[in-house]
């Protein structure tokens, strides 16, 4: 291979239209410079969470991409070439790299990390195992502090961090109930998974089917913010916690969206509410890892996998996060 496919962010996308930002492009292979290494993509990692880095808005938790450059997002890969002295060719590599056949990564910068290249599915390292695993245990048991008996709430519940912060909190013994697009999800959810109860938000109504939940909700695991939120507030228990993870009903827009109308709740419930953000807990990701992977090996947790091949492909794949065409972590095997 004398070429590398990557694709390139040309400008910022109005609305949905992320597809009319990108292109896809060639280039001859890169060089590495001292201190860097070159990955051969296993898997890349589509993650809602980018959307936002395409943005202008520079009070993000990531500044934005600059236009022109090569779209960024989670790598699984081999080494192919290092010019760095803790990291060999043949090493099995995940951490911040771009959405291309090769990237050229400074690990130091990444958050790179040799994995496990032994384990039965490599996957894993981007499911129970990666980042989405971390996120949805810390958020479950360190933000919300879920505990046995909890009646906890996650909306996109049938997502990759969704799907996973549901079977953590049912292992914390919880009651669990989740907010998904679509009957088949719902059932999916109920059926496979074993909620309590599955909310189908785009034809129920929300606030209305949480009413009905005895003693309200404890601990609501959010992953997208905006109207859904409205209608959890009044529907929280007494002293019930939220611990923020994302706001995908507003990553398209210009990233503001109106504050909750039902803001008054958080006082009236005396709620937490905190957000929180994985890179500030990547010093714990061994000890993370060590509980997700006790449980992938019990068979008390896993993640589906939903893959789309092929780079030309990653547009199609990405698209799924916001249009609700995944059950579980969306990947592009390369
Ligand atoms: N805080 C952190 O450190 C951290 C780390 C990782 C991820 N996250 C956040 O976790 C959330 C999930 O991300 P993910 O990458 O795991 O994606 P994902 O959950 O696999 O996919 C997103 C799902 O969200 C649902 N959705 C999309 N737009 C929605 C909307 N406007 N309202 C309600 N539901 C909507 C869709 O399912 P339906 O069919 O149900 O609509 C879609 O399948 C994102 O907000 C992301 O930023 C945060």
């Amino acid at each position: 291979m004398t070429q590398n496919y990557y694709w390139r962010l040309n400008k910022r996308p109005e609305g949905d239209d992320v597809a009319g930002a990108l292109s896809l492009e060639t280039e001859a292979m890169p060089e590495i410079a001292d201190g860097q290494i070159l990955v051969k993509s296993a898997y890349l990692s589509m993650d809602a969470g980018t959307r936002m880095w395409m943005t202008e808005r520079e009070d993000g938790y990531q500044p934005p991409l600059e236009l022109g450059t090569k779209m960024v997002g989670l790598v699984l890969g081999y080494i192919v070439r290092s010019r760095h002295a803790d990291f060999a060719e043949g090493d099995l590599v995940r951490g911040f790299g771009q959405w291309a056949r090769y990237s050229v990564i400074e690990p130091e910068l990444a958050g790179l990390v040799k994995v496990d290249g032994g384990i039965s599915d490599i996957k894993q390292h981007f499911g129970v195992l990666g980042f989405n695993g971390w996120t949805a245990l810390w958020g479950i048991q360190e933000t919300a502090g879920v505990k046995a008996g909890d009646n906890v709430l996650v909306s996109a519940a049938a997502g990759a961090t969704g799907v996973l912060a549901c079977q953590i909190a049912k292992i914390l013994g919880a009651n669990v109930y989740g907010l998904a697009g679509g009957p088949d999800k719902c059932r999916w959810l109920e059926n496979d998974l074993g909620l309590t109860r599955a909310i189908d938000y785009k034809n129920d109504d929300i606030a209305q089917e949480l009413a009905k939940v005895d003693g309200g909700i404890n601990a609501y695991f959010d992953n997208v913010g905006g109207p859904i939120l409205d209608a959890v507030l009044p529907n929280m228990a007494l002293y019930g916690r939220i611990a923020l993870c994302g706001l995908l009903a507003q990553y398209s827009g210009d990233g503001r969206g109106q504050g909750p109308v039902n803001f008054d709740q958080i006082l009236m419930k005396r709620l937490r509410v905190e957000g929180f953000f994985s890179p500030d807990f990547m010093d714990q990701g061994e000890r993370l890892s060590v509980q997700l992977k006790d449980w992938l090996e019990q068979g008390l947790i896993d993640t589906p996998f939903d893959v789309t091949e092929g780079i030309e492909n990653v547009l199609s794949a990405y698209d799924k996060l916001f249009s609700g065409g995944n059950i579980g972590k969306v990947l592009v095997k390369l």
